[in-house]
């Protein structure tokens, strides 16, 4: 328990092949999904885990047949209104990523709610990527980074690796020391590339909706086998 990740990190995918498997459409998939999200927030917050991101819906995922991409949104809506009471409750501080101007009006306005409602919780800070991509938040980083240096805020030579980490849409939040992501696919696709660079990977083939505290564990069990040694030797790491 000395040895948990603070922040953990999750690509949620194969919610559609799951529901394929199940003879069912996709939305039947993404519906179930929300009760492993359930299942997970209250595995990590019982856990203790601090941080816990999960991503959501990617700004490639706008390119879904329209009928998924507006199935998704008014799951999200559905979503919120119906958990945001019990997220409440037990102290978990919502938090959302992304372009979050590019979602409907009605969905904007339930995570502004959301996120205000829980501003001041305490226990487990669950971030949502919404609309996210990595490559999205490293243009805008880098705009206000420009602006700040043309506006004679910033000097060119003060520009170093805590300037880029301040300017990501993560700014409050430590970088996962764990990412996982489900169903088998062993790729980032645009999922918080900077903040990832030194996080233990895990993949995992169980499909999303059927991803349950047991799996979390043993993906946390994995992370606490393996020796975090930042580019220095095992020798070195092992002394500290
Ligand atoms: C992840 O499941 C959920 C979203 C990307 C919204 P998928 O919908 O990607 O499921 P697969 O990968 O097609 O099985
Ligand atoms: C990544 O899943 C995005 C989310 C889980 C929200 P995708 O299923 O969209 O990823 P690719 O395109 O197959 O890599
Ligand atoms: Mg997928």
């Amino acid at each position: 328990m000395e040895r948990l990740p603070k922040h953990v990190a999750i690509i949620m995918d194969g919610n559609g092949r799951w529901a394929k498997e199940q003879g069912q459409d996709r939305l039947f998939g993404h519906y179930q999904g929300v009760v492993s999200v359930q299942k997970v927030v209250e595995a990590a917050t019982e856990l203790g885990i601090q941080y816990l991101t999960l991503y959501a819906f990617s700004t490639e995922n706008w390119d879904r047949p329209q009928p998924e991409v507006t199935g998704l949104m008014t799951l999200f809506v559905d979503t919120l209104s119906k958990e945001v009471p019990d997220l409440h409750k037990n102290k978990i501080k919502l938090h959302f990523i992304g372009n979050l101007d590019m979602l409907p009006k009605e969905a904007k306005m339930a995570l502004d709610e959301a996120s205000a409602l829980t501003a001041q919780n305490t226990g487990l800070t669950l971030i949502i990527a919404l609309s996210y991509s990595s490559r999205w938040e490293l243009v805008e980083a880098t705009k206000n980074i420009a602006e700040k240096v043309q506006n004679g805020q910033l000097p060119i030579e003060e520009i170093n690796e805590a300037t880029i980490s301040e300017n990501l849409t993560t700014s409050e939040f430590p970088d996962p020391a764990l990412m996982i992501r489900t169903s088998g696919e062993c790729r980032i696709s645009n999922f918080l590339l900077y903040q990832l660079a030194y996080a233990e990977l895990y993949f995992t083939d169980t499909r999303w909706p059927e991803f349950r505290k047991d799996d979390l564990v043993k993906a946390l069990l994995d992370y606490q086998s393996r020796e975090r040694r930042f580019g220095k030797t095992s020798e070195q790491v092992q002394i500290n």
